[in-house]
């Protein structure tokens, strides 16, 4: 558990190509938010892109499915999740040929779970979450002039 009151988003697949270089920059950028950071650590993962952060006291690293609804739940209701920033995927082309049934899994079907999750998780909460969920799975991240991540029609402090 996160001992304060910040908002703490889900964040999937941080060990990655782009998760890793997400998480510091947005950990540094938004000091209200808390990071939980779900990775299954398959070969494309690796915690050691992240050592920075290890030590955050608004970061928490757990190793798990996407597809584990069970996991999932647990994370939204003991960090009662209010965003979630969705990396985690089988993203290496050439092993989609090899291995097509893990994409679908992992790519299809986790990130079903993840939706579904949510919707459920905050359906169930007052006004402000059903709103939230709402206005801002319509809206997406674009790349700042100084190649950074920002949401593209709400800033994340303002919520
Ligand atoms: N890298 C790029 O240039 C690029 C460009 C555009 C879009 N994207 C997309 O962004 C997303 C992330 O890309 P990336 O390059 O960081 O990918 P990546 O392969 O480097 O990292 C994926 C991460 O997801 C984790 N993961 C895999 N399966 C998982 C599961 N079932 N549960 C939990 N974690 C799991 C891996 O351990 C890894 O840390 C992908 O959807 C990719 O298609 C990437």
């Amino acid at each position: 558990m996160f001992d304060n009151n910040r908002k703490t988003i889900l964040v999937t697949g941080c060990a990655g190509f782009i998760g890793s270089n997400f998480v510091p920059y947005f950990l540094e950028k938004y000091s209200k938010y808390n990071i939980v950071n779900l990775d299954l650590l398959t070969y494309a993962g690796n915690l050691d892109n992240l050592k920075e952060c290890e030590n955050n006291p608004r970061y928490k690293f757990i190793k798990g499915d996407i597809c584990n609804r069970e996991l999932v739940e647990f994370i939204f209701n003991e960090y009662d999740i209010q965003g979630v920033i969705h990396f985690a995927a089988e993203s290496h082309v050439d092993n989609s040929i090899k291995n097509p049934a893990v994409f679908v899994q992992t790519n299809v079907t986790g990130t079903f779970t993840l939706v579904d999750v949510a919707y459920k998780h905050w359906m169930e909460k007052p006004f402000v979450y059903k709103e939230r969920f709402l206005v801002d799975s319509s809206h997406s991240f674009r790349m700042t002039d100084s190649g950074h991540p920002e949401l593209s029609s709400r800033h994340p402090e303002q919520s």
